[in-house]
């Protein structure tokens, strides 16, 4: 157990499965895959930038994962379908892929080598049919498959829910479902928010440094606010790109809630309270942030009841670092040139190792052991 508790395990990487790959190739509407002269383009993005990006097998093939793996001394991963995932298909078409692209992580995961202990190298997050018109039971449905795939051990949600959000009160059994088969939920952004980047072509610069955390924020507190955390107290939150701009603005979060009683009256704590239940990915690239988020998360122990707490307390930073598990973002985010190492990887690992206050117990934690101990893996 304590050798498992020094594995770097990855939980913020990707695939395309080679059945959705093929259902990227056969559209001609975003999302889709489009072959080009230099080879093919990945088009998934509203009013996609630049022609977008380009993809090859390190999107679906298990072992350019593997080798991906090995070169950055990543022991175990995670593996999530990136977005858009089902999101714009039609009810029967998503259940149904969903069904098979579940099967299909199950396979990808259960083939792939062990570690000395008897651990996969491979786990997932499985595919929910969470697309406008699904009937409720078939998200059920979908939670009890993915809760018998062994190697299956949580879901990646985008933020849109069945089209109303992820605060539809009609996602309430959702969340009872995943909380009772002890699922980690994914929170991924995909959309981003409105449409404030201006004419000037700043390529994917401003949907995925800002766009993106700034959806994750919005649906992470979408979610607080519809007391989805209170009725289910045992949900597992995991948030992406650690949780975008909700640990800066969760005190003004909690003081606009104050000054609502109508809001404030939904809930049973203050914001800052939440912040201590949900999961952090450690992919924000610099160890101030990752410090911050460790505060925060430790922080919300002082906001348990509405009192204000007021601010005579001391936080400690190393308490918090148990939510906050690392991740990749891979494929996405691949080295511009020919080099051994990825920046986005190198700079996320180096970003931990740096964090003031944070001593070895705790960058092993955020390392591996914290993913472990969330996804029941050690
Ligand atoms: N770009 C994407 O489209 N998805 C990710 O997860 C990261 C970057
Ligand atoms: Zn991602």
């Amino acid at each position: 157990m304590a050798l498992a508790q020094k594995l770097l395990v990855d939980i913020h990487t990707h695939v395309y499965l080679p059945r959705y790959a093929a259902l990227l190739r056969a559209r001609s509407a975003v999302p889709r895959i489009l072959s080009a002269p230099a080879g093919e383009r990945l088009l998934i993005l509203d009013h996609e930038p630049s022609g977008g990006r380009p993809v090859g097998p390190q999107y679906w093939d298990r072992e350019e994962k593997i080798g991906f793996m090995d070169r950055h001394g990543i022991d175990v991963s995670v593996v999530s379908s990136a977005n858009p995932w089902l999101d714009f298909l039609q009810p029967d078409d998503a259940q149904r892929l969903a069904t098979e692209l579940n099967d299909d992580l199950e396979a990808y995961c259960a083939q792939s080598p062990s570690l000395s202990g008897g651990m996969k190298r491979l786990y997932g997050f499985g595919l929910l049919p969470l697309v406008p018109g699904v009937p409720i039971p078939a998200l059920l449905e979908s939670v009890d498959q993915i809760s018998k795939l062994p190697h299956l051990k949580g879901v990646i949600l985008g933020t849109r829910g069945i089209g109303a959000g992820l605060d539809d009160p009609s996602l309430s059994p959702l969340w009872g479902a995943l909380s009772s088969a002890n699922l980690v939920a994914f929170l991924h952004p995909h959309y981003g928010v409105g449409d404030a980047w201006g004419p000037r072509d700043n390529g994917h610069v401003l949907p995925l440094a800002l766009g993106f955390p700034f959806e994750t924020t919005a649906a992470a507190t979408r979610l607080i606010l519809s007391g989805a955390l209170d009725a289910h107290p045992t949900l597992k939150i995991l948030l992406a790109h650690a949780g975008g701009a909700l640990p800066q603005l969760s005190s003004r979060l909690a003081s606009c809630i104050d000054h609502d009683p109508v809001v404030a009256s939904r809930l049973a704590h203050d914001a800052r309270w939440y912040l201590g239940k949900l999961h952090f990915d450690a992919v924000a690239y610099g160890p101030e942030e990752l410090g911050f988020v460790s505060d925060v998360v430790a922080r919300s122990a002082q906001f348990g009841d509405k009192k204000t707490a007021g601010f005579g307390y001391t936080v400690d930073r190393k308490l918090g670092s148990r939510n906050m598990l690392f991740g990749t973002d891979h494929p996405f985010f691949p080295p511009l040139s020919n080099t051994d190492k990825w920046r986005s990887v190198v700079e996320n690992l180096q970003a931990i190792d740096a964090v003031s206050g944070w001593g070895d117990a705790e960058k092993d934690g955020v390392r591996g052991g914290n993913a472990l101990a969330l996804f029941g893996l050690a």
